[in-house]
């Protein structure tokens, strides 16, 4: 059997509780890996004095591939968000977040859209600053998005790629080129370069994003996969997640040339952390997709398929989907099927 080196990090909140469920159900599929547990976020300020340690960076360097749990960001001042720091360190250029219907009964019956999501580059560069104006300290605020030609040029290119690789028909790029005319106009304009390069086999259309989010949530069946810039894509992808029974059960993957890190799209959740409530869906999807990175498909396929068992023929949910279950009994369940 192969054993793959990778590092593990279980992250804040209610981080540690979905990932010791995660393992659980990695461990039922008999894939091994060797992991190497390292600290990132609130928990390694309290451990090692610093949101990101050189260790956590160094072992993604060795293994290049990581599990990791939502990890917290001060809001407002603190230090700068770990995720995204992570992101730009390793140049884990693509965002990768699925969204599929799994609960039967809900708002919407046949969602199946993928949001392909620029990681490095828009709003997030950290440019973000205030300034000072006579005696206000904090009078005036201003961010700088960066957008590159060959940065949107790389993301439009995994986005077709992907929509080849996995039977997906049409790639929707999104953007706000009406008013943004320089960064999402660029934006724009590569991406349907690339576009062309896929005609006949991946069909290619635009939209602006305030729109998208309106037709997100009157006829979201009518996506497949999303191509968009940095913030767009964060903002729509919470909204993908909210039409499928909310973020407990999407999954996200960073993918760069040298490394990828796995990662639920949601938060750690501080209000429910601790309580033994937390749904680890969206940590066992991301398993999930990183077992297809790795090549483990029909592992992946199993985890998936045993996942959608428990709650749509065991009826077994976490408080989130309106269940009962407890983030242990649903995990419990969860190993149940894959074993049968
Ligand atoms: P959040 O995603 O942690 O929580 C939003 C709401 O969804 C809460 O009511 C929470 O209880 C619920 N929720 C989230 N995941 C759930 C799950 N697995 N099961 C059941 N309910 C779930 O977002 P929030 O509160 O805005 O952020 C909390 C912290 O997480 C912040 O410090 C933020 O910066 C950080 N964060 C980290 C991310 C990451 O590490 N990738 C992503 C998003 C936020
Ligand atoms: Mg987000």
């Amino acid at each position: 059997m192969t054993v793959r080196e990778a590092t593990l990090i279980p992250g804040d909140g209610i981080g540690p509780e979905i990932t010791a469920a995660t393992l659980q159900v990695i461990d039922a599929l008999r894939v091994k890996f060797d992991w190497d547990e390292e600290y990132g976020g609130m928990a390694a300020v309290e451990k090692a004095g610093t949101p990101l340690p050189n260790a956590t960076l160094d072992s993604i360097r060795r293994t290049r591939l990581c599990l990791k749990g939502p990890l917290t960001t001060p809001v407002g001042g603190g230090y700068r968000s770990v995720n995204v720091a992570m992101r730009q360190e390793f140049d884990l250029y693509a965002n990768v977040r699925p969204t599929k219907t799994i609960v039967p009964g809900g708002r919407y019956e046949h969602v199946d859209l993928v949001i392909i999501r620029e990681n490095t580059e828009g709003l997030y560069v950290g440019l973000d600053h205030t300034f000072k104006i006579g005696g206000d300290r904090r009078a005036m605020a201003q961010a700088m998005s960066i957008v590159t030609r060959e940065g949107s040029e790389r993301i439009a290119r995994y986005a077709f790629e992907y929509a080849k690789l996995h039977g997906r028909k049409k790639v929707t790029i999104v953007h706000k080129a009406n008013i943004l005319k320089a960064t999402s106009g660029l934006f724009l304009e590569v991406s349907k370069r690339v576009a062309e390069q896929y005609a006949g086999a991946i069909a290619c259309d635009d939209k602006i994003v305030d729109n998208t989010a309106m037709q997100l949530v009157i006829r979201p069946e009518q996506f497949d996969v999303i191509v968009t810039t940095n913030l767009f894509g964060d903002i729509l992808s919470d909204e993908a997640a909210g039409l499928i029974g909310g973020l407990g059960l999407a999954p996200g993957a960073n993918i760069g040339t040298h490394a990828a890190i796995f990662e639920p799209v949601h938060g750690s959740a501080p209000d429910i952390a601790g309580k033994g409530i937390a749904n680890p869906s969206a940590q066992m999807l991301a398993a999930a997709m990183m077992l297809d990175h790795v090549g483990e498909l029909e592992a992946a396929k199993r985890l998936r398929c045993a996942l959608e068992a428990t709650i749509v023929k065991d009826r077994i949910r976490t408080p989130d989907l309106g269940g009962r279950a407890p983030t242990a009994e649903f995990a419990r369940a969860v190993v149940k099927r894959v074993r049968t």
